[in-house]
């Protein structure tokens, strides 16, 4: 397990500490400070460039290195950032074309990061130049485990940039994929409003223009923008792989924010690092939503620091934040809660944004975990030195230990291309808040859930969600069906299959390639407002607990052969089919044609439990967050309070508490933001905390009767 922090040593020379005469003298104060709180990481350097080049061709790096021998003399590990993020000033000057330039036409200008285009040789040149030059200088530091390249792939809007290099290399990368004019030309319907091109020099990047460009141009051209950001790092991860072939290599990504495919971009490193938010979202089902998505990115061939299998978060607040409208203190308790969250769910790591809040910079307001007086004394280092004392406890126990999941949510990027176009049935009906209704039912019912693309192999799961696949290669079509086929149980929505791999509509109805696999065929659907609803009438098994509606969208499905489960109560379409399951090969393809309530999608996971023969981890009671790390027999749960005020849990069997070393029986009362990470074997010598003495527990392949509902 690795626990640490993202330091600046930069930031903290003279005068901003120091003296003249030793005006890095802090660092060693800091790297104290660090072990005293029980780090054993930090990442340092990832905006370095012009303090490691400040004239062309003239490299210090020694800087670095002293920091680095110092965290080595306190036995911190460290993580370099390579430092492309922030072009040196000097180089925009010299090569003003590097810049980015947005839809508008406009250059972005230098004196900030970020400021360069992906597209532009040039910049890959000299980006290449102090790769290779850090790799040279650093990549033999005994401390050095992990390269993280660039910092925030994409952040600040910068996936695209409309440069004449771009133009260039989207010809190119056109050319690449259609070979000829005529299929370009087909593929991307360019007869529409007749847009045909005779010459691939013709094709525009789609910049401001007086109304929208066509679609499937779009999608190709987001799919150019995120090859061409895979591409980047790709192109310093090899640098990296020559130089240091023994230190993985990562970047920090950010889950469904940014526009590329995250499922590529993780093909390229060595292991998956993350942004978190946790904590200044207090959402917590929607934070593990996106842990959950972005641990499912890798899950094989990962090569983490020290042999871990897991991802890490490579920047956690530690605090509040400056880009909030109101920047409010972090309460008590909850940077330990969503600490606790992001490991339960299959961190291998976890290092704080920043170490110490900065005097200088545009992020001089934006908590750390040190304030700005440096003196270990404030609110948060104490809470996180304890933290890391926890984790000490913690981190044999989790080693080698993961996320096993049963259930899974399919995510295309292609598709989250698709569905940002403009000219969507109904605007009001947003993907996110769609895949959260499935999410939070899993997550509330603490059955586990992973991510992956329609073209994994998806037969590791009982159950995969299908949430509005609205674009639907036939390729992707054709796996559903095999993994149905082979005894899987799907699950899909509307606005599924409306358009190809080329964003064209099919003529023989809804879901394109799929209407055979669902039994069904859709001819036609009806967007609704928001706050208009239809309401579902449910036939046979389904055990519907509440009156459900129908909100935003209402596909008017004709069976095909599929068993019907629900239809609609009113309207024009009162008596039609909302939702059907059918039988296909040895599995079942389950449709369901709206989007409803959260208390819908709890009962379907009700139901959806007895289909496929899932259990969640434990029963507890609502409110309480539970997941589970294992490897082989051996299981650990963790079980989260997100409330406050404190929740009642009921103990059947003995369980131990890693943290406390405390065995609970009977009642216990789990504090408000308060963390239990337990497992069944409880150690003979020690006594329960109530209730009868505590007896060696046998581990059960199924922990459901072990907690109950108080
Ligand atoms: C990203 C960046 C950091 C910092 C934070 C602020 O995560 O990587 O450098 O700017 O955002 O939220």
């Amino acid at each position: 397990m690795y626990f640490g922090a993202d330091y600046h040593p930069e930031h903290w020379v003279y005068p901003l500490a120091g003296t003249p005469e030793n005006p890095e003298e802090r660092w060693e104060r800091d790297a104290q400070l660090m072990v005293q709180a029980g780090f054993n990481v930090v990442r340092m350097g990832e905006f370095s460039w012009g303090l490691c080049e400040r004239e062309e061709g003239k490299y210090d790096f020694g800087w670095l290195r002293r920091a680095m021998d110092i965290m080595r003399r306190h036995g911190l590990n460290v993580v370099l950032g390579t430092p492309t993020a922030a072009p040196p000033l000097w180089l925009a000057k010299k090569h003003p074309e590097i810049l980015p330039v947005n839809e508008r036409g406009e250059t972005l200008h230098e004196g900030t990061r970020r400021a360069y285009c992906m597209n532009s040789d040039i910049y890959w040149e000299y980006a290449k130049k102090i790769v290779r030059a850090m790799a040279n200088a650093l990549g033999d530091h005994p401390q050095l485990i992990a390269w993280q390249i660039d910092n925030g792939i994409g952040g600040h809007h910068t996936e695209a940039s409309f440069n004449e290099q771009s133009a260039k290399d989207w010809y190119a990368w056109l050319k690449a994929k259609y070979d000829t004019v005529e299929r370009l030309n087909d593929c991307l319907g360019l007869r529409f409003w007749a847009q045909v091109v005779t010459r691939f020099e013709d094709v525009p990047m789609p910049m401001i223009a007086p109304t929208v460009h066509n679609p499937a141009l779009l999608v190709d051209w987001m799919r150019f923008c995120s090859d061409t950001c895979v591409a980047f790092v790709r192109c310093q991860a090899d640098i990296l792989h020559e130089i240091t072939p023994n230190v993985p290599v990562t970047t920090n990504l950010r889950a469904l924010t940014r526009n590329f495919d995250h499922f590529d971009m993780a093909q390229v490193l060595d292991f998956v690092s993350v942004d978190s938010n946790a904590t200044i979202n207090a959402k917590s089902a929607e934070n593990a939503c996106e842990i959950d998505m972005l641990r499912s990115l890798k899950k094989d061939e990962i090569r983490a620091p020290n042999g871990d299998c897991g991802f890490w978060v490579i920047e956690q607040k530690a605090g509040h934040v400056n880009w909030q409208e109101v920047n409010s203190l972090v309460r008590p308790g909850v940077v330990r809660l969503f600490t606790y969250q992001l490991i339960s769910r299959g961190a291998s790591g976890v290092l704080y944004f920043f170490f110490r809040q900065p005097r200088i910079g545009a992020e001089k307001f934006y908590g750390g975990v040190l304030n700005h007086q440096g003196h270990g004394e404030n609110r948060v280092y104490k809470e996180i030195a304890h933290i890391g004392e926890e984790m000490k406890l913690l981190a044999p126990a989790i080693k080698d230990t993961k996320v096993v999941a049963e259930v899974c949510i399919l995510y295309s990027h292609d598709n989250a291309f698709a569905m940002k176009l403009p000219g969507q049935p109904n605007k009001h009906f947003n993907s996110r808040e769609h895949l959260q209704l499935f999410h939070t039912a899993f997550h509330d019912r603490n059955i586990p859930v992973d991510f992956a693309r329609p073209t994994e192999d998806l037969s590791r799961y009982k159950l995969v969600i299908a949430p509005s696949l609205q674009m639907l290669a036939g390729g992707e079509a054709d796996l559903l069906k095999l993994y149905v086929q082979n005894g899987g149980t799907l699950m899909a929505t509307c606005n599924t299959g409306l358009v190809d791999e080329h964003h064209i509509a099919p003529d023989d109805g809804f879901p394109a390639n799929c209407t055979d696999l669902f039994g069904i065929e859709i001819g036609e659907f009806d967007p609704l407002p928001p706050g208009e609803e239809n309401h579902l009438t449910f036939k046979g098994a389904f055990p519907a607990s509440h009156l459900h509606p129908a909100r935003l969208w209402c596909d008017l499905i004709e069976p095909k052969g599929a068993q019907v489960l629900a239809t609609y109560a009113k309207d024009f379409y009162a008596g039609r089919v909302a939702m059907t399951m059918n039988e296909y090969g040895l599995g079942k393809a389950i449709y369901f044609g709206t989007v409803s309530h959260q208390h819908f999608y709890y009962d379907l996971v009700a139901w959806l439990r007895q289909v496929c023969n899932l259990f969640p981890l434990l029963k507890v009671p609502d409110t309480v967050e539970v997941s589970m790390r294992q490897k082989d027999d051996r299981k650990i749960y963790f079980l989260l309070n997100h409330q406050h005020s404190h929740v009642r849990l009921h103990f059947y069997k003995p369980m131990h508490d890693f943290l406390t070393g405390q065995t609970f029986t009977g009642n216990y009362d789990l504090p408000s933001h308060g963390v239990l990470v337990l497992d069944e074997t409880v150690p003979v010598q020690e006594a329960p905390k109530e209730g009868a003495p505590a007896e060696q527990a046998p581990a059960t392949a199924q922990a459901e009767a072990d907690l109950a509902p108080a």
